[in-house]
């Protein structure tokens, strides 16, 4: 494919500050089943991973956890020293193995894994930083403190917060600039509209994982097929295409260890959906408000 740019998804900035293209990357699925080791085909995760700036996507999401330490190694491997890309990732859970995770927001914890990113991914500040998942067996305030520090030490430049709510995500704003939140979010799972209202209302960078159902909206028998065909685009083109139109603050990171599906979830950036398909695809989901 040719002519693909994630450019033409338009443009968010990051803390108010830092311009990146609003169609992203995650990099989840570059490692083994369960988020664990290494990937069956290493060599194409590697082409996936040199393709992104090539398509114009230069905001990548990552997370400690993801192998652990695979994905960031990866990317590490890839892409540094990174011109012109923002790699986002994340700490605050453990992996005693594969599909397991369990939050652990001690700040020396988190402290230590800053820094184990810094290592892999080889930079002296990470410019977004997220935490995972709010620890509920560890006070919040102490955890926010921390990212609050980590700030001001200059180990990280934004911060952002996963899987939270309203009250949660004001709560952290009293400790520190909440850059980025990221939710569970896709045409198919409305969850928490609130937050991202709030998202909207101040300026914060909504970043949905799971913008594809996890692959379903991708498939030929996904719940958005129909308008997929009118265009001649691709289901999980036309998943991204309603995700980048529900708000400017929405930064998709569908996820993928395979060039061809990067580049087909690229060409949602030139997908232009109706006010009317817009709001058919609306009604795939009741939005289920978790407040
Ligand atoms: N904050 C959190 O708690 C959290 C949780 C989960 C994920 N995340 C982040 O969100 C990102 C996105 O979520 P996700 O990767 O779980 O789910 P997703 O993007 O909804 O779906 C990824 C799945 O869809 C498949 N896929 C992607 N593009 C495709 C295409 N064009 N055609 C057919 N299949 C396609 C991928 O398989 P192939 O590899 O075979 O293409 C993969 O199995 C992750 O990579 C990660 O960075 C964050």
């Amino acid at each position: 494919m040719s002519n693909l740019d994630a450019s033409r998804s338009g443009k968010f900035l990051l803390g108010g500050e830092l311009p990146i293209h609003r169609l992203g990357f995650g990099a989840m699925r570059v490692t083994g089943p369960g988020v664990w080791g290494e990937t069956a085909d290493r060599a194409e995760a590697l082409r996936t991973l040199r393709r992104l700036p090539e398509l114009g996507v230069n905001f990548i999401d990552t997370a400690d956890s993801y192998g652990p330490a695979v994905s960031e190694a990866l990317i590490g491997e890839a892409l540094r020293p990174y011109p012109g890309l923002t790699i986002a990732t994340k700490a605050g859970q453990v992996r005693p193995g594969p599909n397991e995770w369990i939050p652990l927001g001690r700040p020396e914890y988190l402290l230590q894994q800053v820094k184990m990113s810094l290592r892999y991914l080889g930079l002296e500040q990470l410019t977004l930083w997220q935490l995972h998942r709010i620890d509920p067996k560890v006070p919040r305030d102490e955890q926010f403190d921390a990212i609050k520090s980590f700030i001001d030490q200059g180990l990280i430049r934004f911060a952002g917060l996963s899987e939270v709510n309203v009250e949660e995500i004001d709560a952290a704003a009293r400790v520190f600039p909440v850059a980025t939140v990221q939710n569970h979010y896709s045409a198919t799972s409305r969850m928490r509209e609130d937050v991202l209202e709030y998202c909207e209302t101040h300026g914060i960078g909504f970043i949905p994982w799971y913008p594809l159902s996890g692959g379903s909206l991708a498939r030929p028998d996904s719940p958005v097929h129909t308008i997929a065909q009118k265009h001649g685009a691709s289901p999980s083109q036309i998943a991204l295409a309603w995700l980048l139109k529900r708000s400017p603050v929405i930064l998709p990171i569908p996820g993928t260890g395979k060039v061809a599906h990067l580049e087909e979830n690229v060409g949602a950036a030139d997908i232009s959906l109706s006010d009317d398909e817009f709001a058919a695809l609306n009604q795939l989901a009741q939005a289920q408000r978790r407040k």
